[in-house]
């Protein structure tokens, strides 16, 4: 039966890297239909909204959603819920894909692209769980005025122990599956949520006496990802954190182009999408790494359509493209976004 792909491209580069990724699930030769539709700073120029009504429907009525990435400087100024990013704000929370997966490995041949040491960098194979449907994100918000009357913002973090459990969950299965280590990325010797957050994943330890559990400050994750980031495995942590730890695991790994990420649901239905913004300052120009893109396409295969073995010949193409010295700007090459994209299709 042929599966639906929803294919919200979105803005900047989102809708270059998602046509590769496209190409790329096409080359598979599966059963596979495509329909787009407008999101993001492209979907509030068609329709005055950023995420439209139909756009959202789809995303629900197809068998997974392959995401771009949303992000328009010339609608920064636009009130919150107008801007680009309240769709991918809005699809997260109306689609309940509170688990985002978001894994990092050192590719064979880039231990030169990498920021770290070679011998440092080698050692990479981790995975980043990353809550995505709270935290500070999504409570209540606003701006006011403080006692001493000076205008005030403010965002308040909070999560609730059925969050922290599930994605908790998801995170100790991920470990079993892999090498057995979780380690909970909190701020607990600040943050109430913190506190709440530690005191939960500690108690579920039991239920996983093949799970090696450990705890680390952010902070602390933060330098020991640079340090030494062959001690992670699977990292599990919140909304906030989870979003500044991936863009740092990227550039440990050599480019912010070669992160894919996959959102799940209870379900595991899915949107797949690169951990990437819509990089304005390259958008347009047809620089950008597809990489990332075709990697969420692959986890998108794997996850929710379960055609695991497609999944790992997309995943081994771009792993020999790269080994065999396929490189776009940003790992300091010099091929176009179609070029690397064909450099993957060649491998496949
Ligand atoms: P960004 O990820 O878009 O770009 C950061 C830097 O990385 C830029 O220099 C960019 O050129 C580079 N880069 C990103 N992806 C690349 C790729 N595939 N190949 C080569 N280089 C790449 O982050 P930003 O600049 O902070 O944000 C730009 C916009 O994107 C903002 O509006 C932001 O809100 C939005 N954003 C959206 C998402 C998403 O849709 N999931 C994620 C992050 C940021
Ligand atoms: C990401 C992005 C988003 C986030 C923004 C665009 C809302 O940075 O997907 O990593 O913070 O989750
Ligand atoms: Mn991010």
């Amino acid at each position: 039966m042929t599966k639906l792909i929803a294919v919200l491209a979105g803005d900047g580069i989102g809708p270059e890297v998602t046509a590769e990724a496209v190409r790329v699930l096409q080359a598979t030769g599966l059963d596979l239909a495509f329909e787009e539709a407008p999101v993001g700073g492209q979907g509030y120029r068609q329709t005055g909204r950023p995420l439209p009504p139909e756009t959202l429907a789809l995303a629900r009525r197809a068998d997974a959603v392959l995401f771009g990435a949303v992000g328009d400087p010339e609608f920064d100024a636009l009130e919150r819920r107008l801007r680009p990013e309240a769709a991918i704000l809005g699809i997260r929370r109306e689609m309940a894909t509170f688990a985002n997966l978001r894994p990092a490995k050192l590719f064979k041949g880039l231990e030169d692209a990498s920021a770290l040491r070679p011998e440092v960098a080698g050692a990479i194979d981790l995975l980043i769980v990353r809550e995505l449907n709270g935290d500070v994100y999504f409570g209540e918000k606003g701006f006011r005025t403080s006692p001493a009357g000076h205008r005030q913002g403010y965002d308040v973090m909070s999560y609730d122990e059925a969050e922290v459990r599930r994605i908790a969950a998801v995170g100790f299965d991920a470990a079993r599956r892999r090498r057995g280590k979780l380690c909970s990325v909190d701020k607990a010797n600040v943050l109430e949520t913190s506190q709440l957050w530690r005191d939960v994943v500690s108690a579920m330890a039991a239920e996983y006496p093949d799970v090696e559990l450990t705890h680390l400050y952010v902070d602390n994750a933060a330098m020991q990802l640079v340090r030494d980031p062959g001690q992670f495995d699977v990292i599990v942590t919140g909304n906030l954190f989870g979003d500044i730890l991936s863009d740092q695991a990227s550039m440990c790994v050599g480019s912010i182009g070669l992160l894919p990420s996959a959102s799940l649901d209870a379900n595991g239905k899915g949107m797949y999408e690169p951990i990437h913004g819509s990089a304005p300052d390259i958008a347009g120009q047809g620089k950008a790494n597809p990489c990332a893109a075709i990697l969420s396409a692959a986890m998108l295969l794997r996850f929710s359509l379960g055609e695991g073995e497609a999944a790992d010949r997309i995943e081994a193409a771009v792993a020999r493209a790269i080994a065999g010295g396929a490189r776009t700007g940003d790992l300091g090459g010099t091929l176009s976004t179609t070029a690397m994209a064909d450099a993957v299709l060649r491998e496949m």
